[in-house]
Formats: structure tokens, sequence, C-alpha cells
């Protein structure tokens, strides 16, 4: 995804026309935040007679890409023939075949443990500092107080100096769902701590981290989310493209959605919790996504002008908690006011801050209900005109790319849409968009050249 590297003195239209295409992409790199990762750090903090007693704690250092319920799974592969004697603030989903211990029974015998938070509401004698949240994490900007996650975890088995002792490999992440990809292990300087009275300061006997990266590719093959556009000065509203999460298709896929206002919608929602838990069940519509976003180009003024926008969940299985949304659109550097939602810029490239994340108000609309009457949530923007860019034209007053819970929402595609009433340009757009492969790999070309 080469386009962010273009300025944004050039065309408008060709980052608009390229965006559309942002979905194909493979990489786990994130434009928007390049530097985005979980990094678990696996302190050891004593040895014991046959092995060591560990603090690992999961960072989540994505700005806008969060873990929600039901949370994260982490597992790995032990270099050696280790067990886990016991573990606080979080558990293995298997015990494994401890059949050779007598007297003491560990807590897992298990080549490749899997490891899960515990629940909240867990006795404090179980728990330590950043555990027990079910598994929940939230991300680095939107409350970064919360974005860690710990357990501790006594070994056996394993080496008792640091020399001797092998690091896992393997690592896994899950959120619960795939997407995540972790590097190796690697050794690094031992972690410091700094006492509350900031009077002393101790280290770790020995540490090493590990990267988790994500993807969206390998996350989902589908989409997830897509935009809805309208505006005041044109009746249209351009829908979300048909089929961008799915089809409609009661012959391949009987029940793969649910109209809103059937009588048999409740028992829908029961049978289908017995089954699989993370495919969503949504509400019979032309894209048959979970997720809408949609835009609507509201009032203008002299100086400024008024950008409503709606989030609605169609998917009667999902309440997001902590949701967020990541919008660029070249006004967002000059923001007057954001009505009920909390904003932040974010500047992954320090010349361009058109990009901001938006998440809600605590205990107001931070929890984005599920599919029904409650299923959505909104807010108003106001920006301030800089003469210099400002206009209704081609487009310009729409996003340049959405995300929801970090995830890409596919836009319309851009000759769809609304124009001013006597507006010249749909020539201009249509020849693009015909050229508009040709752009891709120009921009891409520019990407690697520089
Ligand atoms: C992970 O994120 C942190 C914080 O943004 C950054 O300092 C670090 O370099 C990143 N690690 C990798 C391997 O990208
Ligand atoms: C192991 O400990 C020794 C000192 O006890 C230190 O010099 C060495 O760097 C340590 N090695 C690792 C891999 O941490
Ligand atoms: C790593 O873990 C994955 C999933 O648990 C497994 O499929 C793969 O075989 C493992 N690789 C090694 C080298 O253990
Ligand atoms: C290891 O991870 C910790 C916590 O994220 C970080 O502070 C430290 O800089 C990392 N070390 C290296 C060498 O990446
Ligand atoms: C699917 O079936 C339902 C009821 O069985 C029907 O109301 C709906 O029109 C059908 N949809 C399509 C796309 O055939
Ligand atoms: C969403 O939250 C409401 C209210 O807390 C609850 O009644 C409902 O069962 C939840 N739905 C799901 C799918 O978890
Ligand atoms: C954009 O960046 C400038 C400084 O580079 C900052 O003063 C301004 O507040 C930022 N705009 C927003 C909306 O955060
Ligand atoms: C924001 O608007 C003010 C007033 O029009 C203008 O002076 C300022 O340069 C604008 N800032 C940016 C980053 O465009
Ligand atoms: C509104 O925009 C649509 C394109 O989405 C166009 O077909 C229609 O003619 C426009 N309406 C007016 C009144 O210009």
């Amino acid at each position: 995804m080469g386009f962010i590297f273009i300025s944004r003195t050039r065309s408008i239209l060709l980052v608009l026309l390229l965006s559309s295409f942002s979905f194909t992409s493979t990489e786990a790199y994130d434009a928007l935040d390049p530097n985005g990762n979980i990094t678990i750090k696996w302190d050891i903090m004593s040895w014991t007679p046959d092995g060591y007693v560990a603090v690992v704690t999961m960072y989540n250092f994505q700005q806008y890409r969060h873990i929600q319920a039901p949370g994260w799974t982490l597992g790995w592969t032990w270099a050696k023939k280790e067990v886990i004697w016991s573990m606080v603030g979080s558990q293995t989903t298997e015990q494994g075949d401890c059949s050779k211990y007598k007297g003491n029974i560990p807590h897992c015998c298990k080549k490749d443990p899997t490891v899960v938070d515990l629940l909240p509401g867990t006795p404090y004698n179980q728990q330590i500092a950043n555990c027990c949240k079910g598994g929940v994490i939230n991300s680095w900007a939107q409350d970064p107080g919360n974005a860690a996650s710990s357990f501790q975890i006594s070994v056996g088995a394993a080496g008792t100096t640091n020399k001797t002792v092998k690091v896992p490999k393997n690592f896994t992440l899950r959120a619960p769902g795939p997407g995540y990809t972790c590097g190796p292990a690697k050794i690094v300087k031992p972690s410091r701590f700094v006492t509350a009275d900031l009077r002393r300061v101790t280290q770790a006997l020995m540490t090493w981290n590990i990267t988790c990266t994500y993807s969206q590719f390998l996350s989902q093959k589908t989409p997830t989310c897509c935009v809805s556009l309208s505006s005041f000065y044109n009746d249209t509203i351009v829908n979300c493209p048909t089929c961008t999460c799915g089809c409609q298709n009661n012959i391949t896929q009987p029940g793969s959605c649910v109209e809103g206002n059937s009588p048999y919608l409740q028992s829908a929602i029961a049978s289908h919790s017995s089954k699989n838990s993370y495919t969503p069940l949504v509400q019979c519509t032309s894209h048959m996504c979970p997720i809408r976003v949609h835009w609507h180009v509201k009032l203008n003024y002299k100086d400024y002008w008024r950008v409503k926008i709606s989030i609605t969940n169609f998917n009667y299985r999902q309440n997001y908690t902590q949701w967020n949304l990541v919008v660029q659109h070249p006004n967002l550097d000059n923001l007057t006011k954001i009505f009920s939602f909390n904003y932040k810029s974010l500047m992954p490239y320090a010349s361009i801050n058109d990009t901001a994340m938006l998440w809600g108000v605590k205990f107001y609309n931070d929890l984005l209900m599920q599919a029904g009457p409650l299923g959505n949530v909104q807010s108003e923007f106001l920006f301030r005109k800089d003469k210099e860019t400002f206009t209704f034209d081609k487009g310009w007053a729409f996003p340049r790319r959405i995300y929801f819970n970090g995830d890409n929402c596919v836009m319309p595609p851009p000759d769809a849409y609304p124009w001013l009433p006597n507006a010249s340009t749909r020539p201009v757009i249509s020849l693009l968009c015909l050229i508009m492969p040709f752009l891709a790999s120009l921009a891409f070309m520019l990407a690697n050249a520089w």
C-alpha cells in the first residue's frame, strides 16, 4: 500500500480511488499504525530448585486495535521438557498428561500449553497486577492504562541459570480468532523495575521479548464493515456495495442472515449461539456486513461544514465494547468540534495529520449494542473550511478511509459518490476509474522508488 507516501498536493482523487484497493493488502504492515504490535515480555524474577518464576506481560502497542471479549489466547511450544507448576492470574485450558509426576501435580504438562486470562471477580489471592480481565486488552491510544495484560508462571524441569534456560518457541496469539503472527523470542536486556517510592530499582534475572503483528488478511477472508454515503446537496443515498461481506443466498447458505422483523428472530439467535460463537449472525441487508458506517454531509456554513456519522451494528451476536473508528479525511487537520465521541489525532507521518481515531464516551456510547433498535451510535463533526482545499466537488467531502475496530471498511466505488447538481466531473471520474489499475501500479512503483 504505497499511497500514503503520495504527498497531499497530488491528486486527492488518486488517493480516493486507491483507497478502494486497500482491502486487497496482504501485508501485516498498516500505514496508519506503522509500529503497531503486541509485545510479549517474559521476565524471570527468581530461580527455583528446578526452574524459575516469571512474569509474562503482553503490551498492546497498537493505536486502535484492541482485544475484546472473549479475549486473548496465548500458546507456545516448550524447548525442552518443561512443565508449569502453577500460574497466577491466568490458567492453561488443558492440563495434559502429568502421569509421571507423583505427589505434587503440575498445573500443566503439555508440550504446547494454551493460556487464557482469568475472569473479572477472581479472588484477590489468585490475582497479580494487570490480570483477570477476561482477556480484554484496550488499545494504546484509547486507554493506555488498560493496554497490558500480565500473569505469573512457575516453570519446572527448566534451566536454572541464564545459560541453561531455553526460550519457548512458536508463540501463537489468538484474539480470539486468527490475525496475529508472532516472531521468535529474543533475549533482551533484563527489565528494570522502579519501586513505587522511586527509591530503589530492581531488575529481572533474564528477559525475552516476542513481537506479534496483526494482518487483516489472516484474520478473515471477507470484510466485516462497509461505508455508505449521503449529502444534503443530492438526494441519492449511496449504499454499501452489494455483497461486500457476503451475499444473501437461500440456496447454498440457508439461514445465513435473519430478517429484522422476523418472528423467528429470537429462536434463530438462540439456535445460532450453539454453533461457532465467533461467526456473526447478521440482519439481512444487501451488503451483509456486521457493521455499517454512514457518512452524511449535513450542512454548509460560510466558514464551517458539518458531517453526521453513524455506526450501525447488524450483528445479533455481538455487543461491541470499547469500539473505535479510524477516519482519514483531509479536513481532519482542522476539526473544530466533535460531539459525543472521543477524538484523538493519529499522526503516522508528522506532515500528514488527516487521520483521527474516534471512540465512545464511557458509560454513554462506548458500547455498540447488538443489532436491533439500540444497535447504533452517532456523532457530528464540525470542520473549519480551508479556502484553499475545501470543495463539495469530486467527492472531496467524503472520507478517504474508515476502519472499525482496526479493520478496513469497504467504501462505495468513487464513481457512485453523490455529486453536486450540474457537476461536470462525471466523465473525468469515469475515465480515472478506467485507468485505476494503472494508477495503483504507478503509486506502488513510486512508493518503492522512494
Ligand atoms: C512495537 O511497538 C513499540 C511501540 O510502538 C515500538 O517501540 C517497537 O519498535 C515495536 N516493535 C517492533 C518489532 O516493531
Ligand atoms: C547471564 O548472566 C551473566 C552474569 O551472571 C551475564 O554476564 C550474561 O550476560 C547473562 N546472559 C544472558 C543471556 O542474559
Ligand atoms: C507452531 O504452532 C502451530 C499452531 O499451533 C503448529 O501448526 C505448528 O506445527 C507449530 N510449529 C512448530 C515448529 O512447532
Ligand atoms: C522488550 O519489551 C519491552 C516491553 O514492551 C520494551 O520496553 C523493551 O524495550 C523491549 N526490548 C527490546 C530490545 O525490544
Ligand atoms: C430467502 O428466503 C426468505 C424466506 O424463506 C425470503 O423471504 C427471501 O426473499 C429469500 N431471499 C432471496 C434472496 O431469495
Ligand atoms: C448485549 O448486552 C445486552 C445488555 O447488557 C444483553 O442483554 C445481551 O444479551 C448482550 N448481547 C450479546 C450478544 O452478548
Ligand atoms: C495537526 O497537527 C498540528 C501540528 O502539527 C496540530 O497543531 C494540530 O492540532 C493537529 N490537528 C489536529 C486536529 O489534531
Ligand atoms: C485551520 O484553520 C485555520 C483558520 O482557517 C487556519 O489558519 C489554519 O492554517 C488551518 N490549519 C491547517 C492545518 O490547515
Ligand atoms: C446525485 O448523485 C448521483 C450519483 O450518485 C447522480 O446519479 C445524480 O444525478 C445526482 N443528483 C443530482 C440532482 O445531481
